[in-house]
């Protein structure tokens, strides 16, 4: 069984492979340069007067690849690890639908199939649904889907905007997922939250829409900055119970996940993937 790094790997591989010079700048040294800036556009995600961060060229989805790929997706298999009777009953006996609200390059769909290798669900038929305001996250995806190789797993895009408001997605046939994920994705749109509400009245929406039954997964960072955001929108309704919850987790990876998998790509980016940081997790279920 191929560990996430290991699938990191290939699909680094598989974008280097494609990835072209742009303005005479190598490809490693944009990379660096995408490194650099992500972590300065993370650092301030509650500044309301920020503009939405650029996820579209190719060496800044690299970067993100590299850097959290694999990490994001450990965290959410070890996060449904956590609460696996209940995952369990959540995605009942047929086809399986997964939600991802900001999936971007697929970390919550790898951290599911992982999740699903370990839990005899791989055979079933899973449908993963990208709910993601960058369209062109797609490569990303195409290149960590191809890792599983032939598989009964399906995927579609849904361009969705959680901050431009309604009705925020094109079409909400995502709605009967048994599992909706939101994998450091609520971190990144409560700024745009201040004016008129959106990224609330998409959650009041979602959920409202939502079958009994359906759980919601949310991993985000620690702290008390955006946690509190989120239970007022889900955890506070009378519809929603807590399966799950933990703060403060520290290691964002398990024991069988290798980084220096990724080593040849760390020296030529001088910096390390992602494997600690802190977070608070959360399972709601929808009663
Ligand atoms: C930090 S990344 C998280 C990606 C992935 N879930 C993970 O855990 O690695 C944030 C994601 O949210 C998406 N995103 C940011 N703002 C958004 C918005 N307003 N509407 C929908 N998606 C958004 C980004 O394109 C990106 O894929």
């Amino acid at each position: 069984m191929l560990t996430n790094f290991d699938r990191v790997l290939l699909v680094l591989d598989d974008l280097d492979r494609q990835a072209v010079e742009v303005e005479g700048k190598s490809v490693d040294a944009s990379v660096k340069s995408r490194l650099n800036s992500l972590s300065s556009a993370y650092s301030m995600l509650m500044n309301v007067d920020r503009s939405p961060i650029d996820y579209s060229s190719a060496d800044t989805q690299i970067a993100y690849s590299f850097r959290c790929l694999a990490s994001h997706g450990d965290l959410l298999y070890r996060t449904l690890s956590s609460a696996k009777s209940a995952v369990l009953k959540a995605v009942g006996g047929g086809s399986i639908k997964i939600a991802c609200i900001g999936g971007g390059p697929g970390s919550d769909a790898l951290g599911f199939i992982k999740f699903a290798e370990r839990n005899g669900l791989e055979k079933r038929k899973i449908k993963f649904v990208f709910l993601d305001y960058e369209a062109a996250w797609k490569t990303v995806r195409d290149a960590l889907f191809a890792t599983f190789g032939e598989t009964s797993y399906t995927r579609k895009s849904v361009k969705t905007d959680l901050a431009l408001g309604a009705p925020w997605a094109d079409s909400w046939s995502f709605n009967d997922a048994d599992i909706f994920t939101f994998s450091f994705a609520l971190s990144e749109v409560w700024a745009f939250d201040a004016a008129g509400g959106s990224v609330s009245k998409f959650i009041d929406r979602l959920i409202s829409g939502a079958r009994a039954g359906a759980l919601f997964v949310y991993v985000d960072n620690g702290g008390d900055a955006f946690l509190p955001l989120a239970e007022k929108a889900i955890a506070e309704r009378s519809d929603i119970v807590e399966v799950f919850s933990e703060d403060d987790t520290w290691m964002l990876i398990g024991g069988d996940e290798e980084k220096s998998t990724l080593n040849k790509y760390s020296a030529r980016y001088d910096q390390s993937p992602k494997i600690t940081g802190n977070v608070n997790r959360r399972i709601w279920k929808k009663i």
